[in-house]
């Protein structure tokens, strides 16, 4: 894939260093565009400067939400490299929502290099301090003009940058979660698998209420018992039960987390019992209640590993290992961030260096 490059003339001003980056707030000088047209296929990659861009009211995305995105990072390394984790694991999991959504495939290839590219022009903006990461957002968006319900024949491909620092004010701090019991976020067979703005809207009403309790996310239950637990809102999650690791497993209606594959990956190797199975909010409120519910946390691109302290279900509070992190939830962030910065061996050729 050919890209073309048009720098920015006039650059931004970077963050100070030890400056709050808080998530998402912040954007880099460039991003990467390449549109699609039916019969055409992806066509004109390029890197422009960060800008606004034009759609006319009509675009399909707007009225149907014909749209995917992904996210990944890029962390600093040694002598001003700049390092991605499992970015082909993103690549494949777009072509995975692409077909869910009609939208076309990308090729892997073309998606890595297309990421590769955009951070290598802006590889300064990469910040340095510790729990800071260049959070990467590529997304795609149906640009017809037209008001029908059926797949568009042009998209937008796009990929923008963003300095970031813990997806959580609360850090390493172990969270609360608020187990939802009226609303659900996804069905098997629906979209729930799928990286898309759909799933992330039909959220928003429970975390608005978790919010409003005091609780960080939304930990949802399956859509059609109300009984097993799923996923995370921007997370998936597990849980160490009488000295096994256990985590739903990939239904259908969860989304196939990287960070998921990488801990489970870990967990394995390091000895321990692993279960991916349906997991029901009785057998937690019952492991909790008999002092077996040891540790309690969630995986994710922005969230990385993100301890949790206490979960709520109704009339039930349960607090984990005194709501601070455990143990495992610790080694676990120590050496995926210790891979991702390049400071530990990296076993399984996760990292990718640019
Ligand atoms: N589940 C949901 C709903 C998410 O938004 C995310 C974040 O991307 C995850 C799980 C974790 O996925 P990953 O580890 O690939 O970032
Ligand atoms: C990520 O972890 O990359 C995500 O996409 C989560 C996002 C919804 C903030």
């Amino acid at each position: 894939m050919e890209i073309k490059i048009e720098k920015a003339t006039v650059l931004k001003e970077k963050p100070k260093k030890g400056e709050a980056l808080g998530f998402g707030k912040i954007f880099t000088d460039h991003m990467f565009v390449m549109d699609y047209t039916e019969g055409k296929g992806w066509h004109d990659a390029r890197i422009v400067p960060f800008q606004d861009i034009t759609l006319s009211p009509a675009s399909m995305v707007f009225h149907y939400g014909q749209e995917m995105f992904e996210g990944l990072k890029a962390y600093r390394g040694e002598n001003n490299t700049a390092r991605l984790f499992r970015p082909d694991m993103n690549a494949k999991r777009t072509n995975d929502t692409n077909d869910r959504l009609c939208i076309p495939q990308i090729p892997v290839e073309d998606f890595v290099d297309a990421v590769k590219a955009v951070v290598d022009i802006d590889r300064d903006w990469i910040p340095e301090e510790e729990g800071t990461s260049l959070y990467i957002r590529p997304f795609i968006i149906a640009t017809d003009a037209f008001l029908g319900v059926a797949p568009s024949k042009t998209y937008k491909f796009i990929i923008i940058l963003s300095p970031s620092g813990a997806y959580y004010a609360s850090g390493l701090k172990p969270v609360g979660i608020w187990i939802e019991d009226e609303y659900v976020r996804a069905v098997k067979g629906g979209m729930g698998f799928a990286k898309t703005g759909g799933n992330y809207a039909a959220s928003l009403k429970a975390q608005v209420k978790a919010h409003d309790d005091g609780y960080s996310q939304v930990l949802w239950l399956d859509g059609v018992e109300r009984k097993y637990i799923e996923e995370v809102g921007a997370m998936n999650i597990f849980f160490k039960i009488d000295g096994k690791v256990l985590t739903p497993a990939l239904n259908g209606s969860i989304l196939p987390g990287i960070t998921r594959n990488s801990v489970l990956k870990l967990c394995r190797d390091w000895g321990y019992e692993v279960e991916e199975r349906k997991i029901s909010v009785d057998e937690l409120i019952e492991a909790q209640k008999n002092g077996k519910l040891e540790e309690c946390w969630g995986t994710g691109t922005a969230a990385v590993i993100s301890p949790v302290g206490k979960l709520r279900y109704v009339d039930d509070v349960m607090l984990i290992n005194n709501e601070e992190i455990g143990e495992l939830s610790k080694k676990l962030y120590d050496t995926i961030t210790g891979i991702q910065l390049g400071k530990i061996e990296d076993e399984n050729n996760w990292s990718v260096i640019i």
